[in-house]
């Protein structure tokens, strides 16, 4: 079972991809943590964005991990624990510039493709590309999305208890910057795929989201079972 959940930044993916994981007995991978982590890496190189070739270089020598469970994720760069670093904006802004470079995206598609297929049950991933490049016939698509306020608004409430020093108004900017990045770029910009459950989450609970994946999932599953 491969499920995909794509959508902006701030739409709630990677809360509800960790839940119907965890009900499921999947495996999480969050591919965006991916990004953070080969942006983290270009930062501390000193590296300029602009020199594609040796971002490409970083991001195939970066060994990064994914460990445990989806409520305790914790992501590894080279053997060095950087979860918590990776949230910040400034790493947020370096993923999304790298996402851009063609050769980047190609060596973490691999890897995600890799990851997916080799977890036992399954796998739920979220990201921007997951139904449309990187699982094309995943069983489940979802798109989430929400009106930039409330993304900006659930980013900013997170950025805070984590106790990062942010203005609501900075976070907006950011989210609409990182939003025309994303939708922009000439390789995989964020997009919905065809066949994908779209679901505006802006003025749906998180438990009323949850409930609507689950059922879509369960309709698949069933379907499934009377097809083979
Ligand atoms: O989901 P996130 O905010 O952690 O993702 C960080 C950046 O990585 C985002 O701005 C775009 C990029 N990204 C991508 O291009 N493709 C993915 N599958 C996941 C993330």
């Amino acid at each position: 079972m491969i499920i995909a959940i794509d959508g902006p930044s701030g739409a709630g993916k990677s809360t509800l991809g960790k839940m119907l994981a965890k009900k499921l007995n999947l495996l999480y991978l969050d591919t965006g943590a991916m990004y953070r982590a080969v942006g983290l890496a270009v930062l501390e190189s000193g590296v300029g964005f602009e020199d594609k070739a040796k971002v490409a270089e970083i991001a195939e020598n970066a060994k990064i991990e994914l460990i445990g469970e989806p409520d305790s994720l914790q992501i590894y760069l080279n053997g060095r624990d950087v979860t918590r670093e990776i949230r910040t904006n400034e790493v947020g802004q370096a993923a999304s510039i790298v996402s851009t470079i063609s050769e980047v995206r190609r060596i973490l598609v691999e890897h995600q493709r890799t990851i997916g297929t080799s977890a036992p049950n399954g796998c739920v991933l979220d990201g921007r590309d997951i139904g449309t490049v990187v699982f094309p016939k995943a069983d489940v698509k979802f798109f989430l999305t929400a009106v930039p306020e409330a993304r900006a608004r659930r980013r900013y409430e997170e950025d805070l208890a984590r106790g990062l020093d942010t203005t609501y108004e900075k976070t907006f900017a950011e989210i609409k910057e990182r939003d025309e990045r994303d939708v922009s770029r000439a390789d995989s910009p964020l997009s919905i795929a065809e066949d994908a459950v779209v679901i505006d989450t802006s003025e749906l609970s998180l438990s009323e989201v949850f409930e609507r994946m689950s059922e879509i999932v369960r309709e698949t599953e069933k379907e499934r079972c009377e097809t083979s």
